[in-house]
């Protein structure tokens, strides 16, 4: 009944492409559109990838390494998938989990509960922008499938890297376009025409899968990305391409010496 309520209560808008959108206004719209659809994120999430965003975020989880403070920092966590799977597969670890959208978090709070992980996960609203932690605080630092809705993505590597301890990792785990010109054409057709509709089905804000698939064409390549990871003064970058490289997990470390 309240599931039939949300859904009459469809909300009609379009939004304008990634690329012609100022820094500001793309963060007004990544607020607005992640207030829109918690409720259904997860279900889709699981649906338009066939579930391999569980796959995806394990294989980020199993590649983790902590050695020293056993903090974890879940960045732009969302409904705290990433966090819920590091507490489950590392069971020492505590974690932080931030978004700046409190309905999203709403949704990871109830799992949390639900879960008995409250102990270990601590929510908390802020921005990735400007992290509300000290230096060298944490072993890891993660973002999954946030940082495309980041206009400053230097700003907040650079900000993870600040916040975890010398030696420690910083992970980025995203969508990407694929390159091979038969996959980009299929995947084009799938983000541009299958995901718009299934997402008029079942989503009260279905212009949000719109910008979703738009933002994942405009994401820089994983070559791009990764030098960007160099730039933020990160060292070591591993990039794993994950399902055919629709996926890409990246890892950098915090160098030992000041750079
Ligand atoms: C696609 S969801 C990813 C959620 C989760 N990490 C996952 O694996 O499913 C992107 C999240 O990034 C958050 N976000 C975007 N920009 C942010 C920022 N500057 N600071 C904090 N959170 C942000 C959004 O609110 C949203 O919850």
């Amino acid at each position: 009944m309240e599931e039939s309520l949300q859904m009459a209560k469809r909300i009609k808008k379009r939004y304008p492409p990634v690329h012609e959108m100022t820094p500001s206004e793309q963060v007004g719209l990544v607020r607005e559109v992640f207030a829109t659809i918690p409720r259904r994120y997860d279900f889709l999430n699981r649906v338009f990838s066939l579930r391999r965003d569980v796959a995806w975020r394990r294989f980020a989880v199993r590649k983790m390494r902590f050695f020293n403070t056993s903090r974890f920092l879940d960045v732009a966590t969302g409904t705290a998938d990433l966090a819920v799977e590091t507490v489950r597969r590392h069971p020492p670890v505590r974690v932080a989990a931030l978004d700046f959208v409190l309905e999203m978090m709403a949704v990871g709070r109830q799992k949390i509960r639900r879960k008995h992980m409250a102990d270990r996960i601590r929510l908390i609203q802020g921005d990735a922008l400007s992290l509300p932690f000290d230096d060298n605080v944490f072993d890891v630092a993660a973002i999954a499938f946030g940082i495309r809705n980041i206009p400053d993505r230097r700003r907040a590597l650079e900000e993870m890297k600040r916040v975890v301890v010398l030696g420690g990792q910083v992970m980025a785990l995203e969508m990407n376009f694929p390159r091979h010109p038969l996959f980009r054409r299929f995947y084009d057709l799938y983000l541009n025409r299958v995901l718009p509709r299934m997402a008029r089905l079942f989503s009260r804000n279905p212009a949000a899968y719109r910008y979703l698939g738009d933002s994942i064409k405009e994401f820089p390549s994983p070559d791009q990305f990764a030098r960007l990871m160099a730039e933020a003064g990160l060292t070591g970058i591993e990039k794993y391409s994950l399902t055919l490289g629709i996926t890409y997990l990246y890892i950098g470390v915090k160098p030992e010496t000041k750079s």
